[in-house]
């Protein structure tokens, strides 16, 4: 068995990281005894109270393994196969998904440039003259991801015009919020404010990168869209059994402050790295650091070397543009000791 004898942290996603020791502890509380399994269970019950607390009673909430299966089969769930969702080109259900949006929604893809991440009206506006022609797709959906996965965060009037504008011309606004922690406390709001009160129709929670083990959930504000999701998670291969041990982390994380204090310590790492980054003149930062990414151009060169015993990923191969992510879990002496070493390759 490969075992670390220095446990290391690196900056290269915020997946990459442990589990948080109050997660890790809900875990070990729930595991005792038997209950009813596939989430008709107490634990499961009192995990949907907390995201009621959070998103409103209104709300269906449903627990999945994990953030692509949340993507998919929420969009799934809102739209017909001869529909299309757009979303940015740089989106995680483009790229990182291996055509899984595409293969189970039977939805086709349109996806927009755009250099931070997110979308905006004049960029879809193209994209929706085929309305009512039956040889065109027919828009169903705008997805967007909150923060975005260039590291930015859509301020209050950007989902709001998108939301107003996907209603408009007959579209629903899915929200990929896989790091919906980290923007909600850059925007210094809560949960409900930033997603349903802007309205967001269907939002993928994600409580992975915020220190759960696994599992993330599916947000509908109208009921009424969830009215099959049980037979489509299951059918989509995203019903846990063991149910409690993910209802147990979303009842710690979303209970007490857990959600916000990891979130937050992320974003300020993320503020901190990017401070010292920005005083590194052979370095430039390429976004804005809103959440818990930063993107930086760097001599090509010395990337292999740093990666050595920081991994991170290079984002942009061919302007050398690579991008951090911190975590939870990521200290300030991680922030110097990597901070150092870049300094020392570039001296
Ligand atoms: C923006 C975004 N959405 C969704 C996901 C969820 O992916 P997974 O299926 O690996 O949980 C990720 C993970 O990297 C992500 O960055």
């Amino acid at each position: 068995m490969k075992t670390q004898n220095h446990p290391r942290r690196s900056f290269a996603s915020d997946n990459n990281a442990g589990v948080h020791p109050e997660i890790i502890e809900a875990i070990a509380r729930v595991n005792q005894g038997h209950v009813i399994a596939y989430g008709d269970d107490h634990y499961t019950e009192r995990a949907v109270q907390q995201f009621q607390k959070h998103f409103g009673k209104d709300i269906a909430v449903y627990f999945v393994f994990g953030g692509t299966g949340a993507n998919v089969l929420g969009l799934q769930a809102v739209l017909k196969s001869y529909q299309a969702v757009i979303c940015a080109e740089t989106a995680h259900i483009n790229v990182d998904e291996c055509g899984a949006p595409e293969k189970f929604t039977g939805c086709k893809l349109l996806s927009v440039a755009t250099p931070d991440g997110k979308l905006r009206e004049e960029q879809i506006k193209p994209l929706l003259h085929g309305v009512g022609f039956e040889h065109h797709v027919q828009s169903g959906a705008i997805s967007i991801s909150q923060a975005t996965e260039m590291g930015t965060v859509y301020k209050f009037a950007e989902v709001k015009a998108l939301s107003n504008f996907a209603h408009k011309n007959n579209m629903l606004l899915h929200m990929d919020g896989a790091r919906i922690a980290n923007a909600t406390v850059s925007l210094n709001t809560s949960l409900r404010k930033i997603t349903g009160d802007l309205g967001v129709d269907v939002l993928s929670f994600g409580g992975t990168k915020n220190g759960m083990m696994y599992g993330e959930a599916v947000v509908f504000f109208n009921q009424k869209l969830a009215s099959d999701f049980k037979y489509i998670r299951k059918q989509g291969m995203h019903l846990p059994s063991k149910m409690r041990f993910i209802s147990a982390q979303f009842e710690t994380l979303l209970s007490g402050d857990l959600w916000q204090r990891s979130a937050s310590h992320s974003n300020k790492m993320a503020q901190l790295l990017a401070q010292e980054l920005r005083q590194i003149p052979q370095l430039e930062l390429t976004q804005p650091v809103d959440a818990n990414g930063v993107f930086f151009v760097m001599p090509k060169k010395l990337i292999p070397e740093i990666q050595k015993k920081y991994f991170f990923y290079v984002w942009n191969e061919e302007i050398s543009e690579v991008r951090l992510m911190t975590s939870f879990d990521t200290s300030e002496s991680d922030i110097e000791d990597f901070v150092a070493l870049l300094k020392r390759a570039l001296k």
